[in-house]
């Protein structure tokens, strides 16, 4: 039997990857204008930088890392996100050293053996943008702001943003005991997940996805009522930047993300066009996270966004059209194959795109390939043509062809090559 790609890991195949690569490349334009620069990371990390930072009791950490011994016998994990990952490149490679303020973005893939569905793969792809060494929320705001001018120039639509605090050290664990003992009280109408989520990690069961669960949270208390006065002045300084801006959000105080490292802001784009997957990007504050990798106190914020679902939204016109060649080669018979040949590395070399037939086709089989890739013109090369040492030059949209003296091939090729280009 034939061997089969592994499940919920995909193939971006040739005519897709024109609008990755758009998106990619304005993802990195738009960050750029921002200040950002690019970093590269590995894929894999020790299995404990991200059982710490995302937390043990999450669902990344319980059940979805493709961890394994290496043979040294090291536990390594496949990277299921990049922020842990950005930190510790932070550190070890002391960036705040060269500049304590960094402002980071990377593209790749991440791992997560979550189960597949539409727009939830194994291997899928993240844009990441993170702001290293600013505490002030000025730059909470700014990264939202960054992250919608990249999803208005793709021109998505239907879009909420939906904007949450989880507090800090100081005030989240007041919340968490409140909400313990709210959570005791409907504890029996719960699912089984959150029945043990309520005790591991209760603040989980807010965004519990079930309908029981949901209607029995009704009467939840808020975070916001339990915010501390610093924790407070950062959300509402957050807001009236983003009021300020005109952008457009939602407070949804359920919303609490899937990684435990986030204090403070936290957000997320939704958009209805996804269907269940409906998070197209989130992210958030992790004042506390350089800490708990070993590094010294230091606030960062950052978010990601989907791109495999980010693909899925935008409209056709971002794919970017197949690269037509300018000329095709048709050669008939061995000695013109050979000539053939070296004009198209010729000419290849020289940055002109050429094309050729490889398995010494007829004619019209060669002038039907051309015709299937879009050339330009055609030019054809026989045995007749050899002895007279010409060559016919067709031109495909007018339709018509001229002979001409084989020795100005190449420099006619190249002034078609340039006025194209021009
Ligand atoms: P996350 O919410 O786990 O956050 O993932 C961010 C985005 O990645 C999601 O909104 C979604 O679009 C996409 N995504 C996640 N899992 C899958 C999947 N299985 N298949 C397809 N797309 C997926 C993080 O990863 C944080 N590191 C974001 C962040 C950066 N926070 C601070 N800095």
């Amino acid at each position: 039997m034939m061997i089969q790609r592994v499940r919920g890991f995909r193939d971006i195949l040739p005519g897709e990857v024109g609008r990755w690569r758009t998106i990619e490349r304005l993802a990195a334009e738009v960050f750029e204008n921002f200040g950002f620069k690019e970093i590269r990371i590995p894929l894999l990390e020790k299995t404990e930088l991200f059982a710490r930072s995302i937390g043990e009791v999450t669902d990344i950490v319980e059940k979805e890392m493709y961890t394994f011994i290496d043979r040294s016998g090291d536990r390594l994990t496949l990277r299921p996100e990049a922020t842990a990952a950005v930190a510790r490149a932070y550190l070890q490679n002391k960036l705040y050293s060269i500049q304590p303020v960094q402002k980071l973005f990377t593209i790749g893939p991440m791992f997560r053996r979550e189960r597949p569905q539409k727009g939830r793969y194994r291997q899928f792809y993240q844009i990441n943008a993170e702001v290293i060494g600013v505490a002030a929320p000025t730059v909470d705001a700014q990264l939202i702001i960054m992250l919608l001018t990249l999803l208005k120039k793709l021109r998505v639509s239907d879009l909420t943003v939906q904007l949450n605090t989880l507090g800090d050290g100081d005030c989240r664990p007041k919340y968490q005991a409140a909400l313990a003992r709210f959570l005791e009280s409907i504890a029996g109408g719960l699912c089984a997940d959150c029945r043990r989520r309520r005790t591991e990690n209760p603040l989980r069961v807010l965004d519990c996805k079930n309908q029981d669960c949901q209607a029995l949270l009704e009467k939840v208390p808020t975070i916001h009522d339990f915010l501390c006065a610093a924790c407070r002045d950062h959300f509402n300084t957050t807001c009236n930047l983003l009021n300020q801006e005109g952008v457009d959000y939602h407070i949804n105080d359920r919303l609490v993300r899937g990684l435990d490292y986030y204090t403070r802001t936290t957000f997320e784009i939704q958009t209805r066009a996804l269907g269940a997957q409906s998070a197209v990007a989130g992210g958030g504050r992790y004042d506390g996270l350089m800490e708990i990798i070993g590094g010294p106190q230091t606030p960062a914020i950052g978010f990601a966004v989907g791109l495999d679902r980010l693909v899925e939204i935008v409209d056709a016109q971002w794919a970017a059209k197949d690269r037509r060649p300018l000329v095709f080669v048709a050669a008939l018979g061995d000695a013109a194959g050979q000539k053939a040949f070296g004009w198209v590395n010729r000419l290849n070399r020289e940055g002109i795109y050429v094309e050729m037939d490889y398995s010494g086709r007829s004619l019209k089989s060669q002038m039907k390939q051309a015709g299937r890739q879009g050339a330009e013109y055609v030019l054809i090369v026989g045995e007749n043509e050899l002895a007279a040492g010409t060559v016919i030059v067709r031109d495909m949209t007018a339709s018509a062809q001229k002979e001409v003296p084989m020795r100005d091939v190449i420099n006619l090729l190249r002034g078609i090559g340039s006025a194209t280009k021009g």
